[in-house]
């Protein structure tokens, strides 16, 4: 059941929805404010990145959320959203991406979508956004997909906003209990297509190649390398190809 009055906010043209909703969640905007555009001057990604799409073509929202959860497993709240997007795919037009560590979606090697979470003040709350492709496949080079071209189908993102804040509502409490929280984990880890990969991981200070093997509860990414199991707790990763053994 839904649980959560949502109060969605729509602009045909905004600088970033996070930017905008996390200095509502300052001012103290509760549980449910979603803002949601058409149109990002200044759109953000994860790592300082800059996030790109033209005018009324993918899903670019963000979602307002307080629940209680341990900072160690904060990494939760985004995975709810990216869970609840996935089932909204499956529902509105049968496609079921994948999830990439740590926010991708993916189809296959494809990005069809990604979320930025951000902490408002010590963890009174999370602005979680969501950028999806759905009728363009994001910018030329990097290899993308979208809704349209796995599917055929043009989902409106106002449509797909709305499935999405019900599949949201449905595992909202989840995130409350220790127990909600495994079950979330459980999820995750079964729509993760990293795990059984072998991947490279990339980061500021240096890369390395093996097959993630685990995802623990706090949301690292335990990784086996010729040279031993690294624990990998950020970074962008490669999915390189299925692991032979695991
Ligand atoms: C990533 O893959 O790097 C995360 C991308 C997140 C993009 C969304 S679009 C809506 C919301 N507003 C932003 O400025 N960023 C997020």
């Amino acid at each position: 059941m839904d649980s959560i009055l949502w109060h969605i906010r729509e602009f045909a043209e905004i600088d970033s929805t996070n930017t905008y909703l996390a200095q509502e969640a300052q001012s103290g905007a509760p549980e449910g404010a979603v803002a949601r555009a058409d149109f990002q001057s200044a759109g953000r990604g994860r790592l300082d990145r800059s996030w790109e799409a033209p005018r009324g073509v993918s899903l670019l929202a963000s979602i307002l959320l307080r629940p209680t959860v341990p900072p160690e497993q904060r990494f939760l709240v985004s995975a709810a959203v990216a869970l609840s997007a996935r089932t909204a795919l499956t529902r509105l037009c049968g496609l079921q991406p994948e999830l990439k560590w740590p926010n991708d979606l993916v189809v296959g090697k494809r990005k069809l979508g990604g979320l930025l979470s951000e902490v408002v003040g010590d963890g009174e709350g999370y602005v979680v956004g969501i950028g999806v492709n759905l009728q363009w496949p994001g910018p030329e080079g990097v290899g993308g997909t979208c809704v349209l071209d796995e599917m055929g189908v043009s989902i409106e993102p106002r449509a797909m906003l709305d499935i999405t804040l019900g599949e949201i509502g449905r595992r909202r409490s989840l995130l409350d209990s220790e127990s909600g929280r495994v079950e979330l984990h459980d999820e995750l880890v079964h729509a993760l297509a990293t795990l059984g990969q072998m991947i490279r991981v990339e980061r500021a200070q240096d890369s390395l190649t093996g097959t993630a093997i685990a995802l623990e509860r706090d949301g690292t990414l335990m990784v086996a390398t010729p040279d031993g199991v690294v624990a990998v707790r950020y970074g962008d990763i490669v999915h390189l190809r299925a692991a032979e053994t695991l």
